[in-house]
């Protein structure tokens, strides 16, 4: 099954609640997203049972792999349970979790008992103030840090995001890759456009080749070699140094690979969007409520991803950026 630029639908990502515990500036900026904003109230949520019904419809057409995110995911009460009928979903090759780690220390043997192989967790800094900064909470980056401790003594996967934003995290760039090295592969982020409120322009966007030639030190960028992709499609250029600890970048702005984008994304309410940078989804939950049969889901998604043509990182200008609404990052995760 492929979309109007052949491309194969093999990834799910679903959101399972728009609630966060930070504040992250390039995401939920405290302003906006503050006491008095409403959320989604639980009754719109997807229950458990009518995830794993999609998901099974998603698998019956190609997906292998699902990714679950927020908002932040582990505020979603019970989430080991939805893990298992993820997990148990025959064909299902990898079940994976994008968190900001601070309920990991909670939460990680419980979800890797129940089927989870791994978590990508956020940290934008190790630099207390800064990372308090951008977090929006002041959260100290030392819980994070228990939260990946936490994940790899449970048996977890673990990579790390990191969000680059000029002047705010890259001077301590090189000191987080240097700290974190050893545990985990550090994929840093170029900050994207996405949502309608992180005050997005160019100049705070650190190209990807910059960060590397930071990284490597008085060797630059030639400290590291390039690392075949692991799958086609991968968001991440992964880099080895020396001693094969790797880095990866994800270049959204400045090389844009949506040509081999396979991935769907599906909100907290049940709505599909087929790009990060959608102004608009389809309704999946109304058909669910309404009755429909598996074979109808199967065929309402696959006419979706059949007419879909989204390259929106391919296609970005500033026209792009300033006028069409798009849907918020809190909720598709990313
Ligand atoms: P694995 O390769 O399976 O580890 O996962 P991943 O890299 O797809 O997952 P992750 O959620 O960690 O993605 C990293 C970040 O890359 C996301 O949070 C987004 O910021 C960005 N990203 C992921 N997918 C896309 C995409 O399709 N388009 C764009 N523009 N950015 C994406
Ligand atoms: N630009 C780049 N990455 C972002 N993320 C959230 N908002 C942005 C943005 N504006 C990252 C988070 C997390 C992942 C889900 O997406 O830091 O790692
Ligand atoms: Fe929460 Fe992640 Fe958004 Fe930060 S980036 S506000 S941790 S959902
Ligand atoms: Fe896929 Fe849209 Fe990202 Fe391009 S911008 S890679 S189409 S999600």
């Amino acid at each position: 099954m492929l979309d109007l630029l052949g491309r194969p639908l093999r990834d799910l990502r679903i959101s399972v609640t728009d609630r966060c515990n930070l504040r992250c500036t390039y995401c939920m900026p405290a302003d906006v997203f503050g006491p008095e904003y409403a959320f989604l109230p639980r009754a719109e949520l997807l229950s458990f049972e009518e995830i794993e019904r999609l998901a099974r419809a998603f698998v019956a057409l190609g997906v292998r792999k699902l990714r679950v995110t927020g908002g932040e995911p582990t505020l979603r009460r019970d989430l080991p349970t939805l893990i298992a009928a993820l997990a148990a979903i025959p064909d299902v090759e990898d079940v994976a979790m994008t968190t900001n780690g601070l309920l990991l220390p909670r939460v990680a043997a419980d979800l890797k008992a129940a089927g989870l192989r791994r978590v990508t967790v956020s940290i934008d800094s190790l630099d207390p103030e800064v990372f308090g900064l951008m977090n929006g909470l002041g959260t100290h980056p030392q819980r994070v840090m228990d939260g990946i401790e936490a994940a790899l003594t449970a048996g977890l996967g673990v990579k790390v995001n990191t969000v680059v934003q000029r002047g705010v995290n890259d001077a301590g760039l090189r000191e987080l890759w240097l700290a974190l090295r050893e545990l985990a592969p550090v994929r840093f982020i170029e900050f994207m456009d996405v949502g309608n409120h992180n005050g997005w322009n160019l100049d705070s966007v650190v190209p990807s080749r910059e960060v590397l030639a930071r990284l490597g030190g008085e060797a630059g960028a030639g400290h590291f070699q390039p690392v075949r992709a692991d799958y086609r499609g991968e968001v991440a250029s992964r880099y080895a140094d020396p001693e094969g600890r790797e880095v990866g970048l994800i270049s959204s702005v400045t090389a844009p690979f949506c040509g081999d984008c396979s991935r769907a994304r599906l909100s907290a309410v049940g709505v599909l969007y087929t790009c990060l940078f959608a102004s608009g989804g389809t309704d999946l939950r109304a058909a669910l409520r309404d009755g429909a049969s598996d074979a109808a889901l199967r065929d309402l998604i696959a006419g979706v991803w059949a007419r879909r043509n989204d390259r929106y990182s391919e296609e970005r200008g500033e026209a792009t950026a300033a006028l069409r609404p798009k849907v918020e990052m809190s909720h598709i995760g990313g």
